[in-house]
């Protein structure tokens, strides 16, 4: 049976152990974003585990360094245990702009997807910002099918108009809103 899974709050000193996470994921559609319309293209791609060396965009120490950045930004970061290993973790920074949250980060280890980790790390980052007074949440969606399908079923929708400065960091990505 496999072991119960823990959500708590994760401190700075944690942060390195975004490294205990498995990025790795076969994606067979990708979405491409026109104003509120997805559209799907099939094929076969593969996003690879973060380097464990190095400082480029897909390593350790770029995502360590990213959650460390959204924590300087007033955000707090959450992580789900199973068996004393980090297997996932969310961040949310409240009021990115006034009333609006954004879910800044978000990673399930990919042996344990699918089990219902990443809708309690969402559910707990709504609860967060929601008690921070925001009343939107935007998210910069990895555009592969699961996630995007993981956000539309969480009630987030491709965004008509994306925040400029999150458009300009990610412009291949969907951006997503949803009420809190
Ligand atoms: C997107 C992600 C965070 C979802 O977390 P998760 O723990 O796998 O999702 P859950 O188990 O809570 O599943 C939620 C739903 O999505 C489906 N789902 C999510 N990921 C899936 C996958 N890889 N394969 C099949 N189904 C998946 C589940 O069946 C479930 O469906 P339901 O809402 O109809 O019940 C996780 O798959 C992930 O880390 N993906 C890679 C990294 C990524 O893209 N992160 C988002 C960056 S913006």
């Amino acid at each position: 049976m496999a072991a119960p899974v823990e959500i708590r709050a994760l401190s700075r000193d944690d942060l390195a152990r975004v490294g205990e996470i498995r990025r790795a994921e076969r994606i067979e559609v990708l979405f491409e974003q026109r104003g509120t319309e997805l559209i799907a293209r099939h094929g076969s791609w593969d996003a690879p585990n973060w380097h464990v060396d190095g400082e480029g965009d897909h390593s350790v120490d770029a995502q360590q360094r990213a959650v460390e950045h959204y924590l300087d930004m007033g955000g707090t970061a959450i992580g789900a245990f199973s068996d004393a290993h980090l297997v996932g973790i969310g961040v949310v920074v409240p009021h990115l702009r006034p009333g609006i949250a954004q879910l800044a980060f978000l990673h399930v280890s990919s042996e344990v997807r699918a089990t219902g980790i990443g809708i309690r790390l969402c559910d707990d980052l709504e609860t967060i910002a929601r008690r921070a007074g925001d009343s939107e949440m935007v998210v910069t969606a990895t555009p592969s099918g699961n996630t995007v399908r993981f956000y539309l079923r969480r009630g987030f929708r491709p965004m008509e108009h994306p925040l400029p400065e999150l458009f300009a960091l990610e412009p291949e990505d969907v951006h997503m809103s949803k009420p809190l």
